[in-house]
């Protein structure tokens, strides 16, 4: 293969997908933004347009807009599609956190939300992130509007309820699993019990925003390998690198090259087949709208650059996918 092939044909070529999360808004407005995932990602994932809030306007309403825009893109470029995320603890409609509740009602919300969902898409989409950051730091559960309703046993349901409608692959998603053991223990106890139980769970994502600090590439692939002895899939989810100011490296670029480098070589020979950054180009980065009243960090977390041209990361990235 020529080294002038894309990271698309480098991903196809090891089996591995290599994916970018969306938007759906610079995917119709910006040509360079939709080449760019075109013809260099082999899967896609939503980053905000199914998440609850902006799927749902009013309390009995749905707007798929966006998310089909990006959902049927993938499709119909033959690119494998996540769907992130069916329970999550925030971006939830402004209506549904005034509304005034039963644990009954909250169950009964949750299944419809799931079942219509999930069941909506089927296998138009291949995996879902069916609970997304359902655990804190020191391992215990995340309190939230779902879990205060139905208990722990909101996560095992989100699962089942999912399972009943789709054939997708089924996910957990969270982030810091592998910096902190505490919660990964407790994510890693969590599943296991599901997988003993027959609760239908396909995998894992791993989060990694290195947004100031990156987990270091060895230990992501310990983790990485600990849940694949489970029996589970692990993909990598929502990949950042980005740099605090006041400690950017000398040679920002180089250093991010090879910080991306390092992980994708460790996490594939320990087993992941899926590795997603959370957006396409760094003018298009969460980073720089999510952070900016901070202005702490740099915001050019991505392979491509504010122009969609190429960065010394995207090279890296195909440099370790072409090892074998
Ligand atoms: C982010 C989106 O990219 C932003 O557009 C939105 O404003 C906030 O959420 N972890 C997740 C993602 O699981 O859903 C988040 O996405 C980034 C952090």
């Amino acid at each position: 293969m020529s080294s002038e092939a894309t990271l698309r044909e480098r991903a196809k070529a090891r089996g591995i997908e290599f994916g970018a999360a969306l938007s759906a808004d610079p995917l119709r407005e910006d040509s360079n933004y939709w080449n760019t995932a075109r013809t260099e990602f082999t899967s896609v994932t939503t980053s905000s347009e199914l998440k609850m809030g902006p799927l749902r306007p009013s309390r009995k309403t749905y707007d798929f807009t966006d998310a089909d825009a990006i959902v049927d893109f993938g499709n119909e470029y033959d690119m494998t599609v996540r769907g992130h995320t069916l329970v999550w603890h925030t971006q939830k409609p402004d209506w549904f956190q005034e509304w005034d509740y039963s644990g009954d009602q909250v169950r009964e919300f949750l299944r419809d939300h799931i079942r219509t969902v999930a069941g909506r898409y089927g296998t138009r989409i291949d995996a879902w992130d069916v609970v997304n950051e359902g655990v804190h730091e020191d391992g215990s559960m995340r309190e939230s509007v779902w879990y205060e309703g139905m208990g722990p046993e909101y996560i095992e349901k989100a699962f089942e309820w999912a399972d009943e409608v789709t054939d997708s692959d089924l996910f957990y998603n969270d982030y810091d699993l592998p910096t902190e053991p505490e919660k990964a223990d407790a994510v890693y106890d969590l599943l296991a019990d599901f997988l003993d139980r027959g609760v239908p769970v396909d995998g894992v994502g791993l989060q990694l925003h290195g947004i100031g600090s990156q987990a270091d590439p060895e230990d992501v692939a310990e983790t990485v390998q600990r849940f694949r002895d489970l029996g589970l899939d692990v993909h990598l989810t929502e990949l950042d690198v980005a740099y605090e100011v006041g400690s950017v490296p000398d040679d920002p670029l180089a250093a991010q090259a090879e910080y991306y480098r390092d992980l994708v070589r460790a996490c594939v020979d320990a087993g992941v087949d899926s590795i997603t950054t959370w957006g396409v180009n760094d003018g298009n980065s969460w980073v720089r709208d999510f952070y900016k009243a901070e202005e702490r960090f740099t915001i050019d977390p991505l392979l491509f650059d504010r122009k969609c041209d190429p960065k010394p990361a995207y090279y890296a990235v195909k440099e370790a996918l072409a090892e074998e």
